[in-house]
């Protein structure tokens, strides 16, 4: 053999030895269990998106987005402070392109939120007198629903309107409009967007006094004649704390209502926290045992999120026919929200895929339960 002929033949043979013990990253992409695929008997699997993943800046990120997931919700860009920033003023612009991915790849859409005392627009602070807040209400609801009839799925109409205790928040619609304002929030929106199912949405609301509050809640939109399909259960949990008892309580009484119950925003903080719920409202002052894990999860407590989702998933599966979906708050552990409340700048794990994307044990646990 001649020495070029002996060059090439060792080049391919080490070629071939590379390729044999070197994983492609496209083998190891289809090798990731997909929870849609997972749960499709079961219940629809969604996740929030945020501007970047709405806009497909990364397309390997929008390939997992599309084989993992058949929900999606916007985490922020239908919120009436970024739709509706000034009087009049509406900015479609990134609902819009939400409702473009969603058309492209199949997804179906919850439109988040119509109506919520959180993440308004500025302009309302200045506001005082009933008839301008009946407008703003009004018209939103009219311009909002209305553009994406027939284009969103469902809709997120009435967002977190109850305290713990169970009464009513006293939010600016409630001091404005009375207590009324909730089912004339579902009547706007089932007259703006028909054929569109309309969700009443909070946290904590498996938990008793808050769970009887929103029962309550439901019932009289009910009873008024109006239109509401469901009711989200947030599901922003803790770790080695997940109220499975008071989970499995609220998903059979909503359901009792008639109603779809859906776990809508979940996540399971890993991270020491002395407040409670999902209020975006409050702050925990940060110490140096505030962020115990920049460089990596350990192990226990990997086990411990892996035995929680366990154990979530299986409740779930359980009432597999009262729950219509479940969403993650956050494709991956780098976009969740958690890593910046209460405390900005924190290192958090809650969900099922790392920051790149790789499944995390409690992926497999979950999907394992329906092998
Ligand atoms: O977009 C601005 C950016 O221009 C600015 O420079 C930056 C400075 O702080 O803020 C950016 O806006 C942030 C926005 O997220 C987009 O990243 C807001 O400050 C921040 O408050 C906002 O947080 C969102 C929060 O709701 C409040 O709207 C979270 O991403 C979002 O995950 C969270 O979601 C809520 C649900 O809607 C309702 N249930 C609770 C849940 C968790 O709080």
């Amino acid at each position: 053999m001649s020495r070029k002929r002996y060059v090439i033949a060792l080049h391919t043979v080490v070629l071939l030895l590379i390729s044999l013990f070197v994983p492609k990253p496209s083998l190891l992409a289809q090798a990731i269990p997909s929870l849609k695929e997972s749960f499709k008997k079961d219940f629809g699997i969604g996740t929030a998106l945020n501007t970047a993943q709405i806009e497909e800046k990364d397309p390997q990120m929008t390939a997992f987005i599309v084989g993992q997931f058949n929900w999606v919700t916007p985490e922020n860009v239908m919120k009436s402070a970024v739709i509706h920033p000034a009087w009049g003023t509406y900015r479609f612009d990134m609902a819009d392109k939400l409702v473009e991915f969603g058309e492209k790849y199949g997804l179906k859409i919850n439109g988040h939120t119509l109506i919520w005392h959180s993440q308004l627009p500025a302009f309302i602070q200045g506001i005082h007198n009933p008839d301008s807040i009946r407008t703003f209400f009004t018209d939103h609801i009219k311009t909002v629903a209305g553009r994406y009839k027939g284009k969103v799925f469902s809709w997120d109409v009435v967002n977190e309107a109850l305290n713990e205790d169970g009464t009513l928040r006293k939010t600016v619609f409630l001091q404005y409009l009375g207590e009324d304002y909730i089912k004339e929030a579902f009547r706007l929106a089932q007259a703006a967007s028909p054929n569109t199912e309309l969700y009443y949405n909070d946290y904590n609301n498996e938990q008793p006094a808050k769970r009887a509050g929103c029962l309550a809640l439901l019932k009289k939109v009910q009873a008024a004649g109006v239109q509401i399909d469901g009711v989200g259960i947030q599901g922003h949990w803790h770790l080695g704390k997940v109220p499975l008892k008071d989970i499995e309580e609220s998903i059979v009484q909503y359901a009792a209502l008639g109603l779809k119950v859906m776990i809508t925003e979940l996540d399971i903080e890993v991270l020491p926290r002395n407040v409670q719920g999902a209020d975006v409202g409050q702050r925990m002052v940060s110490n140096a045992a505030s962020n115990p894990y920049p460089d990596g999860l350990p192990d226990s407590v990997q086990q411990q999120l892996a035995a929680d989702y366990e154990a979530l998933f299986k409740l779930l599966l359980k009432h597999r026919d009262k729950i219509s979906r479940v969403t993650f708050w956050g494709v991956n552990d780098g976009q969740s929200w958690l890593n910046n409340w209460p405390i900005r700048d924190r290192t958090n794990y809650p969900l099922l895929f790392d920051r790149n994307n790789q499944p995390k044990p409690a992926l497999y646990k979950v999907v394992g339960l329906n092998k």
